[in-house]
Protein backbone atom coordinates (compact mmCIF):
# COMPACT_ATOMS: atom_id res chain seq x y z
CA UNK A 1 0.00 0.00 0.00
CA UNK A 2 1.53 3.48 -1.31
CA UNK A 3 1.35 5.78 1.37
CA UNK A 4 0.82 9.83 0.01
CA UNK A 5 1.59 12.92 1.46
CA UNK A 6 1.56 15.38 -1.49
CA UNK A 7 -1.50 16.47 -3.43
CA UNK A 8 1.78 16.80 -6.28
CA UNK A 9 2.33 12.78 -5.48
CA UNK A 10 -1.41 12.30 -5.38
CA UNK A 11 -2.08 13.88 -8.93
CA UNK A 12 0.80 11.41 -10.25
CA UNK A 13 -1.19 8.69 -8.31
CA UNK A 14 -4.54 9.46 -9.82
CA UNK A 15 -3.55 10.36 -13.50
CA UNK A 16 -1.68 7.04 -13.96
CA UNK A 17 -4.26 5.31 -12.69
CA UNK A 18 -7.09 7.13 -14.68
CA UNK A 19 -4.69 6.66 -17.96
CA UNK A 20 -4.54 2.81 -17.53
CA UNK A 21 -8.22 2.78 -17.27
CA UNK A 22 -8.67 1.83 -13.88
CA UNK A 23 -11.82 2.74 -11.89
CA UNK A 24 -10.97 4.50 -8.32
CA UNK A 25 -12.82 3.60 -5.32
CA UNK A 26 -12.38 6.44 -2.70
CA UNK A 27 -13.03 6.12 1.47
CA UNK A 28 -13.00 9.25 2.95
CA UNK A 29 -12.38 9.22 6.31
CA UNK A 30 -10.51 11.15 9.89
CA UNK A 31 -8.79 8.13 10.66
CA UNK A 32 -8.98 6.04 14.27
CA UNK A 33 -10.00 3.36 11.85
CA UNK A 34 -12.03 0.55 12.89
CA UNK A 35 -14.40 -2.21 11.52
CA UNK A 36 -17.22 0.52 10.28
CA UNK A 37 -14.56 2.52 8.09
CA UNK A 38 -13.14 -0.94 7.28
CA UNK A 39 -16.19 -2.21 6.28
CA UNK A 40 -16.65 0.78 3.38
CA UNK A 41 -12.98 0.15 1.99
CA UNK A 42 -14.18 -3.80 1.66
CA UNK A 43 -16.65 -2.63 -0.51
CA UNK A 44 -14.36 -0.50 -2.35
CA UNK A 45 -11.84 -3.01 -2.75
CA UNK A 46 -14.13 -5.37 -4.29
CA UNK A 47 -15.92 -2.19 -6.50
CA UNK A 48 -13.16 -0.82 -8.47
CA UNK A 49 -9.67 -1.20 -9.51
CA UNK A 50 -7.75 1.37 -7.25
CA UNK A 51 -8.81 1.68 -3.65
CA UNK A 52 -7.72 4.92 -1.97
CA UNK A 53 -8.10 6.01 1.28
CA UNK A 54 -7.83 9.70 2.70
CA UNK A 55 -7.18 9.88 6.32
CA UNK A 56 -7.73 13.89 7.42
CA UNK A 57 -8.99 15.62 10.30
CA UNK A 58 -10.21 18.12 8.94
CA UNK A 59 -10.47 20.87 11.32
CA UNK A 60 -12.99 22.95 9.17
CA UNK A 61 -15.92 20.53 10.44
CA UNK A 62 -15.38 21.14 14.08
CA UNK A 63 -17.19 23.55 15.48
CA UNK A 64 -16.10 22.78 19.25
CA UNK A 65 -12.50 23.17 19.68
CA UNK A 66 -12.47 20.70 22.45
CA UNK A 67 -13.90 18.12 19.98
CA UNK A 68 -11.00 18.56 17.71
CA UNK A 69 -8.48 18.94 20.09
CA UNK A 70 -9.44 15.23 21.63
CA UNK A 71 -10.26 13.66 18.29
CA UNK A 72 -8.50 10.31 18.44
CA UNK A 73 -5.37 9.60 16.35
CA UNK A 74 -3.59 6.75 15.55
CA UNK A 75 -1.72 7.13 12.43
CA UNK A 76 0.19 3.57 11.87
CA UNK A 77 -2.52 1.57 13.38
CA UNK A 78 -4.41 3.12 10.63
CA UNK A 79 -2.54 1.99 8.04
CA UNK A 80 -1.46 -1.29 9.04
CA UNK A 81 -5.97 -1.99 8.99
CA UNK A 82 -5.86 -0.25 5.27
CA UNK A 83 -2.80 -2.87 3.91
CA UNK A 84 -4.76 -5.51 5.60
CA UNK A 85 -7.81 -4.35 4.16
CA UNK A 86 -6.48 -4.31 0.67
CA UNK A 87 -6.11 -0.52 -0.18
CA UNK A 88 -4.30 0.50 -2.94
CA UNK A 89 -2.58 3.50 -1.44
CA UNK A 90 -3.76 6.02 1.80
CA UNK A 91 -4.17 9.95 0.69
CA UNK A 92 -2.88 11.38 4.73
CA UNK A 93 -1.99 15.51 3.98
CA UNK A 94 -0.95 17.99 7.00
CA UNK A 95 -3.55 20.64 7.34
CA UNK A 96 -1.00 23.05 5.26
CA UNK A 97 -0.78 20.18 1.97
CA UNK A 98 -4.55 19.88 1.96
CA UNK A 99 -5.54 23.81 2.85
CA UNK A 100 -2.10 25.82 1.42
CA UNK A 101 -4.62 29.03 0.89
CA UNK A 102 -5.91 28.72 4.67
CA UNK A 103 -8.82 26.95 6.13
CA UNK A 104 -10.58 29.78 5.50
CA UNK A 105 -12.79 30.08 2.23
CA UNK A 106 -15.42 32.75 1.47
CA UNK A 107 -17.30 29.58 -0.86
CA UNK A 108 -20.48 28.82 0.15
CA UNK A 109 -21.47 25.59 -0.53
CA UNK A 110 -25.32 24.88 -1.78
CA UNK A 111 -26.55 22.23 0.53
CA UNK A 112 -30.35 22.98 0.39
CA UNK A 113 -32.36 22.65 3.11
CA UNK A 114 -31.40 18.72 4.32
CA UNK A 115 -27.97 20.48 5.31
CA UNK A 116 -29.89 23.09 7.73
CA UNK A 117 -31.99 20.64 9.99
CA UNK A 118 -30.71 18.32 13.01
CA UNK A 119 -26.73 18.29 12.59
CA UNK A 120 -26.94 21.48 10.61
CA UNK A 121 -28.46 23.18 13.22
CA UNK A 122 -26.73 22.10 16.24
CA UNK A 123 -23.49 21.77 14.95
CA UNK A 124 -23.46 25.16 13.03
CA UNK A 125 -20.88 25.13 9.44
CA UNK A 126 -20.29 21.64 10.28
CA UNK A 127 -21.84 21.16 6.48
CA UNK A 128 -20.27 23.79 5.17
CA UNK A 129 -16.73 22.12 6.40
CA UNK A 130 -17.51 18.80 5.30
CA UNK A 131 -18.53 20.03 2.07
CA UNK A 132 -15.49 21.41 1.79
CA UNK A 133 -13.22 18.77 2.07
CA UNK A 134 -15.45 16.61 0.50
CA UNK A 135 -15.14 18.36 -2.48
CA UNK A 136 -11.43 19.09 -2.34
CA UNK A 137 -10.88 15.08 -2.33
CA UNK A 138 -13.31 14.67 -5.43
CA UNK A 139 -11.64 17.15 -7.28
CA UNK A 140 -7.69 15.67 -6.24
CA UNK A 141 -8.71 11.92 -6.47
CA UNK A 142 -11.33 12.05 -8.93
CA UNK A 143 -12.69 8.95 -8.04
CA UNK A 144 -15.39 7.02 -10.14
CA UNK A 145 -17.39 5.95 -6.69
CA UNK A 146 -17.02 7.36 -3.14
CA UNK A 147 -18.10 5.04 -0.20
CA UNK A 148 -20.04 6.70 2.85
CA UNK A 149 -21.36 5.09 6.05
CA UNK A 150 -25.38 5.34 6.86
CA UNK A 151 -23.85 5.98 10.16
CA UNK A 152 -24.12 9.68 8.90
CA UNK A 153 -27.43 9.71 7.70
CA UNK A 154 -27.29 13.51 7.07
CA UNK A 155 -23.84 13.93 6.20
CA UNK A 156 -24.62 11.06 2.72
CA UNK A 157 -27.83 13.63 1.66
CA UNK A 158 -25.87 16.71 2.03
CA UNK A 159 -23.06 15.59 -0.05
CA UNK A 160 -25.70 14.02 -2.80
CA UNK A 161 -26.47 17.90 -2.71
CA UNK A 162 -23.15 19.40 -2.92
CA UNK A 163 -22.04 17.10 -5.72
CA UNK A 164 -25.29 17.93 -8.01
CA UNK A 165 -24.65 21.81 -7.34
CA UNK A 166 -20.84 21.95 -7.84
CA UNK A 167 -21.38 19.14 -10.97
CA UNK A 168 -18.98 16.66 -10.01
CA UNK A 169 -19.39 13.32 -11.66
CA UNK A 170 -18.96 10.82 -9.10
CA UNK A 171 -21.16 7.71 -7.85
CA UNK A 172 -22.07 7.69 -4.05
CA UNK A 173 -22.13 4.49 -2.06
CA UNK A 174 -24.31 4.41 1.04
CA UNK A 175 -22.94 1.60 2.94
CA UNK A 176 -24.88 0.33 5.86
CA UNK A 177 -24.41 0.59 10.02
CA UNK A 178 -21.64 -1.76 11.28
CA UNK A 179 -22.35 -2.08 15.28
CA UNK A 180 -20.70 -4.39 18.19
CA UNK A 181 -22.15 -7.16 19.17
CA UNK A 182 -24.10 -5.42 21.61
CA UNK A 183 -25.90 -2.97 19.12
CA UNK A 184 -23.53 0.76 19.34
CA UNK A 185 -22.88 1.97 16.22
CA UNK A 186 -19.15 1.78 15.81
CA UNK A 187 -17.60 5.28 16.08
CA UNK A 188 -14.02 6.78 16.40
CA UNK A 189 -15.31 8.44 19.53
CA UNK A 190 -16.38 5.58 21.46
CA UNK A 191 -12.71 4.95 22.27
CA UNK A 192 -13.62 8.27 24.31
CA UNK A 193 -16.33 6.76 26.56
CA UNK A 194 -15.13 5.51 30.57
CA UNK A 195 -16.18 2.12 30.78
CA UNK A 196 -19.56 2.79 32.53
CA UNK A 197 -20.61 4.85 29.43
CA UNK A 198 -19.71 2.26 27.12
CA UNK A 199 -21.99 -0.10 29.27
CA UNK A 200 -24.54 1.73 28.74
CA UNK A 201 -24.04 3.50 25.57
CA UNK A 202 -25.67 0.37 23.51
CA UNK A 203 -29.17 1.30 25.24
CA UNK A 204 -29.18 3.84 22.25
CA UNK A 205 -29.82 1.51 19.72
CA UNK A 206 -32.41 -0.68 21.96
CA UNK A 207 -34.28 1.92 22.27
CA UNK A 208 -34.67 2.91 18.77
CA UNK A 209 -34.82 -1.16 18.24
CA UNK A 210 -37.74 -1.45 20.32
CA UNK A 211 -39.15 1.96 18.61
CA UNK A 212 -39.74 0.64 15.36
CA UNK A 213 -42.31 -2.66 17.07
CA UNK A 214 -44.00 0.32 18.99
CA UNK A 215 -44.29 2.46 16.03
CA UNK A 216 -46.51 0.13 14.10
CA UNK A 217 -49.75 0.94 16.72
CA UNK A 218 -48.23 4.63 17.91
CA UNK A 219 -48.42 7.49 16.25
CA UNK A 220 -44.40 9.29 15.26
CA UNK A 221 -45.03 11.97 18.25
CA UNK A 222 -45.29 8.56 20.75
CA UNK A 223 -42.71 7.28 18.81
CA UNK A 224 -40.52 10.15 19.32
CA UNK A 225 -41.13 10.66 23.00
CA UNK A 226 -40.71 6.89 24.03
CA UNK A 227 -37.29 6.84 22.55
CA UNK A 228 -36.22 10.16 24.22
CA UNK A 229 -37.98 9.36 27.59
CA UNK A 230 -36.26 5.73 27.47
CA UNK A 231 -32.70 7.05 26.59
CA UNK A 232 -32.73 9.91 28.96
CA UNK A 233 -33.85 7.32 31.98
CA UNK A 234 -29.98 5.94 31.79
CA UNK A 235 -27.93 7.52 33.69
CA UNK A 236 -24.50 9.84 31.77
CA UNK A 237 -27.02 9.65 28.54
CA UNK A 238 -28.86 12.94 27.53
CA UNK A 239 -30.55 13.30 23.84
CA UNK A 240 -29.62 16.08 21.96
CA UNK A 241 -32.04 15.78 19.32
CA UNK A 242 -34.07 12.69 18.18
CA UNK A 243 -36.14 13.43 14.82
CA UNK A 244 -37.99 11.27 12.40
CA UNK A 245 -37.39 12.11 8.73
CA UNK A 246 -38.22 11.92 5.57
CA UNK A 247 -35.87 9.83 4.27
CA UNK A 248 -35.12 11.88 1.10
CA UNK A 249 -35.58 15.55 2.22
CA UNK A 250 -34.63 15.10 5.78
CA UNK A 251 -37.02 17.47 6.93
CA UNK A 252 -39.73 15.98 9.68
CA UNK A 253 -42.80 13.85 9.09
CA UNK A 254 -45.57 14.11 11.37
CA UNK A 255 -47.59 11.24 9.99
CA UNK A 256 -46.19 7.62 9.07
CA UNK A 257 -48.30 7.38 6.16
CA UNK A 258 -46.39 10.26 4.48
CA UNK A 259 -43.23 9.20 2.87
CA UNK A 260 -42.52 5.40 1.97
CA UNK A 261 -39.41 6.43 3.16
CA UNK A 262 -38.92 7.41 7.04
CA UNK A 263 -35.89 7.56 9.50
CA UNK A 264 -35.26 8.47 13.05
CA UNK A 265 -31.90 10.39 13.63
CA UNK A 266 -30.57 10.92 17.07
CA UNK A 267 -27.35 12.43 18.90
CA UNK A 268 -27.09 11.24 22.57
CA UNK A 269 -24.88 12.97 24.97
CA UNK A 270 -22.78 9.99 27.27
CA UNK A 271 -20.96 12.03 29.39
CA UNK A 272 -19.22 14.56 26.78
CA UNK A 273 -19.10 12.28 24.14
CA UNK A 274 -21.37 12.69 21.18
CA UNK A 275 -22.69 9.77 19.79
CA UNK A 276 -24.92 9.60 16.81
CA UNK A 277 -27.25 6.48 15.14
CA UNK A 278 -30.66 6.37 13.59
CA UNK A 279 -32.69 3.66 12.24
CA UNK A 280 -35.11 2.78 9.46
CA UNK A 281 -39.13 3.04 10.18
CA UNK A 282 -39.87 2.40 6.44
P1 LIG B 1 -15.38 9.61 9.81
O1 LIG B 1 -16.21 9.93 10.98
O2 LIG B 1 -13.97 9.13 10.00
O3 LIG B 1 -16.14 8.56 8.94
C1 LIG B 1 -15.64 8.14 7.68
C2 LIG B 1 -16.71 7.33 7.00
O4 LIG B 1 -16.94 6.13 7.76
C3 LIG B 1 -18.06 8.08 6.95
O5 LIG B 1 -18.66 7.88 5.68
C4 LIG B 1 -18.85 7.41 8.06
O6 LIG B 1 -20.25 7.44 7.85
C5 LIG B 1 -18.32 5.98 7.97
N1 LIG B 1 -18.58 5.25 9.23
C6 LIG B 1 -18.23 5.62 10.49
N2 LIG B 1 -18.69 4.73 11.39
C7 LIG B 1 -19.37 3.77 10.69
C8 LIG B 1 -20.08 2.60 11.04
N3 LIG B 1 -20.21 2.21 12.31
N4 LIG B 1 -20.64 1.87 10.05
C9 LIG B 1 -20.53 2.27 8.75
N5 LIG B 1 -19.86 3.37 8.35
C10 LIG B 1 -19.29 4.12 9.30
O7 LIG B 1 -17.47 11.15 8.27
C11 LIG B 1 -16.34 11.59 8.32
O8 LIG B 1 -15.26 10.93 8.85
C12 LIG B 1 -15.98 12.97 7.77
O9 LIG B 1 -17.09 13.82 7.88
C13 LIG B 1 -15.49 12.93 6.28
C14 LIG B 1 -16.58 12.43 5.33
C15 LIG B 1 -14.24 12.04 6.16
C16 LIG B 1 -15.09 14.36 5.83
O10 LIG B 1 -14.08 14.86 6.64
Amino acid sequence: MQIIRSVADLDAFVGRALQQGKTIGLVPTMGALHAGHISLVERAVKENDVTLVSVFVNPTQFNNPDDLATYPRKEEDDFRMLAEAGATAVFAPSVEEMYPEGTQSDHQFELGTAAEVMEGKFRPGHFQGVAQVVSRLFRLCRPTRAYFGEKDFQQIAVIRNMVASEHIDVEIVPVPIKRADDGLALSSRNALLTPEQRKVAPEIHAALKYSVEYAKDHSVRATHDTVVERINAVPHMEVEYYEIVDGRTLLPVEEWSESPDIVGCITVYCGKVRLIDNIRYK
